[in-house]
């Protein structure tokens, strides 16, 4: 665990425009800076960064927070790693003792892949070493993979005990049937074992190559954990990330053998989906590291289409895409056993770009097919931000499909797949309220003499208050993090439009919210009394309702009008 003075001094110093522009780039606007989101698709920019209060917030997505939370969500991470990081930006110390969430999972993750690469190297992976060298892969050449192999007879269990990971551990990683029985069974046996990295080098998964082809299924995966997700990640990514940065280019290849044969010949831009085809997150993740995307998937009918499929979601995300075909009967994996490293460069090299891939792959028979193949690649091109490589690929594609330009752009405008309007959630004036009380909270000390937390009526926001009483300080996100999501979500929005109030209009805004609930108060009160038919009560709540009118009027007319649709 980590004080919480710390890490209130660590959000208090973090810079959060800096941070996120370490990322992303950020445009100022007004006060805020402003991007396209990072955590979905989108063709307009929606998410906002606020510096002076220390917040992110995305009117499309509905993610916001702080510093912290932006580090969690864009890097994958704990809590505690994330104020770590932040801590060590800062240079500022902090201990922590216990509490990681994740930690006993990458403790067993850890221990197993030394257990796998221990074996590997022994007398015990004879077999494994043997496969390896029947693929033409050489671990010395691939020390970064720290490949290893699980034995038929397995052992995982025993050592990892003698390294103090249990067997829960084991089990929530995945790694073995039971946590409890004395015979539980271990994932991996007679595998090679291909452990998967996340972006900080830390080890998430494995995925296993059996080596005896009986033993199915060719590759087995660890199942998903709270800290793996085989969509979200690719591998190789962390061994050549500083290659694809430099190069600005990234390879994306099909499977593990395919990426480490062309890793070990020197091509060390790579990276694969895992067995799966390729995702919007992934493909969001390639776009971080670089421009260029160069696709180079098996030759045979599932490559091809599975290179369609990413083109599309690779254009989404702005980078440049291209296609190297391989013969139809091979892999790169096999291609370059077979052709050598030159012949592979040279392929790579030649890359095709997307459009006369995706045009080459679909020869329409009919004048219907064409019209649908016109119609995806119109599509493809109508997602191009960059304005010259739009009209380029515009141009050429009216070109090469004899249409004219006009026919194509209204075509597009037809399909174009605009951002779905953000949803205008109905604020109520109670949430209008506390937002504004959050937003202001240099004047908390004064609210609070006026306001109790009987005056809100909803009870979500009714609980903020009352745990905002009990503070010293108000931290927005502190407070939020325990609100409901619908009213984290609509306090971070207003506080992002940055509607910002004078102290004078707000406490106006406080009394006469005030008052109105005192007259709906009254006004029960009444109602029973005249049920009751008790008099001297009704008489009672008369006058006070009168006095509380009386009262109103000298409420500013111009104090901020509460209700309000944003
Ligand atoms: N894959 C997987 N699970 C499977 C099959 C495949 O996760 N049951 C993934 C693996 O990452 C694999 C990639 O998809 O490397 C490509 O699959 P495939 O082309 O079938 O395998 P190769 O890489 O060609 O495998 P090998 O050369 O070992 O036969
Ligand atoms: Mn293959």
């Amino acid at each position: 665990m980590i004080e919480k003075e710390k890490i209130e001094e660590i959000k208090r110093q973090t810079d959060i425009v800096g941070l996120v522009s370490q990322y992303i780039q950020l445009k100022k606007v007004g006060k805020n800076y402003r991007a396209l989101c990072p955590f979905h698709l989108e063709k307009t920019p929606s998410f906002y960064v606020n510096s002076e209060k220390g917040i992110f917030y995305c009117f499309g997505c509905k993610k916001g927070g702080n510093a912290i939370n932006f580090l969690m969500e864009y890097e994958k991470m704990d809590f505690p790693t994330a104020v770590k990081l932040l801590a060590k930006n800062l240079g500022i110390e902090i201990e922590t003792t216990k509490g990681l969430k994740y930690k006993e999972i990458y403790e067993a993750n850890e221990i197993a892949c030394q257990f796998y690469a221990l074996c590997l190297s022994k007398n015990i992976g004879k077999r494994g070493r043997n496969y390896l060298a029947k693929r033409n892969i050489d671990i010395e050449k691939l020390q970064d993979f720290q490949l290893g192999y699980a034995p038929l007879s397995g052992g995982l269990v025993t050592y990892a005990r003698q390294n103090g990971v249990s067997k829960q551990a084991l089990f929530t990683a995945g790694l073995i049937s039971q946590s409890t029985s004395s015979r539980s069974l271990e994932a991996f046996r007679d595998r090679l074992i291909f452990p998967i990295l996340n972006l900080s080098g830390r080890i998430i998964g494995f995925g296993g190559r059996s080596i005896d082809d009986q033993n199915r299924p060719k590759y087995l995966n660890s199942p998903e954990t709270p800290i793996f997700k085989k969509g979200d990640i690719l591998y190789g990514l962390y061994q050549a990330k500083k290659a694809i940065r430099t190069k600005n280019e990234a390879i994306l290849v099909e499977g593990y053998f395919d990426l480490l044969s062309l890793f070990q010949q020197g091509i060390d831009n790579l990276c694969a989906p895992l067995g799966t085809s390729l995702t919007e997150k992934q493909a969001m993740l390639i776009s971080r590291f670089a421009k260029k995307v160069n696709i180079l998937f098996d030759g045979d009918l599932s490559g091809m289409k599975a290179a369609l499929r990413a083109i599309g979601l690779l254009i989404n995300v702005q980078v440049d895409v291209f296609v190297t075909s391989l013969p139809e009967d091979t892999d790169p994996d096999r291609f370059i056993n077979e052709s050598g490293a030159d012949v592979l460069k040279e392929a790579i090299k030649s890359a095709t770009d997307f459009f006369h891939f995706y045009k080459k792959m679909s020869k329409p028979e009919t004048v219907e097919q064409e019209v649908v193949l016109i119609k995806d690649l119109i599509q493809i091109i109508g997602n191009i931000h960059d304005p010259i490589r739009f009209d380029r690929y515009l141009k050429y594609a009216s070109h090469v499909f004899d249409i004219p330009v006009e026919t194509i752009k209204k075509a597009m405008r037809r399909t174009d797949v605009t951002d779905k309007p953000v949803a205008r959630a109905k604020t109520t004036a109670e949430e209008w309220l506390i937002a504004m009380i959050l937003n202001l909270r240099e004047h908390f000390a004064q609210i609070k003499s006026i306001l109790v937390p009987e005056d809100f009526s909803e009870p979500g926001v009714r609980r903020l208050y009352k745990q905002l009483l009990m503070g010293e300080d108000i931290d927005i996100d502190d407070a939020l993090a325990s609100a409901d999501q619908n009213l984290r979500q609509k306090v971070y929005s207003i506080i992002m439009r940055g509607e910002s109030v004078s102290k004078e209009a707000l406490l106006e805004s406080i009394k006469r919210h005030k008052s109105s609930i005192e007259e709906t108060r009254i006004r029960t009160k009444i109602s029973e009394a005249r049920t009751k038919g008790d008099d001297a009560a009704l008489t009672k709540y008369q006058k006070e309702h009168k006095a509380l009118k009386q009262k109103m009027l000298h409420i500013k007319k111009d104090s901020v009008a509460l209700d309000r649709e944003l």
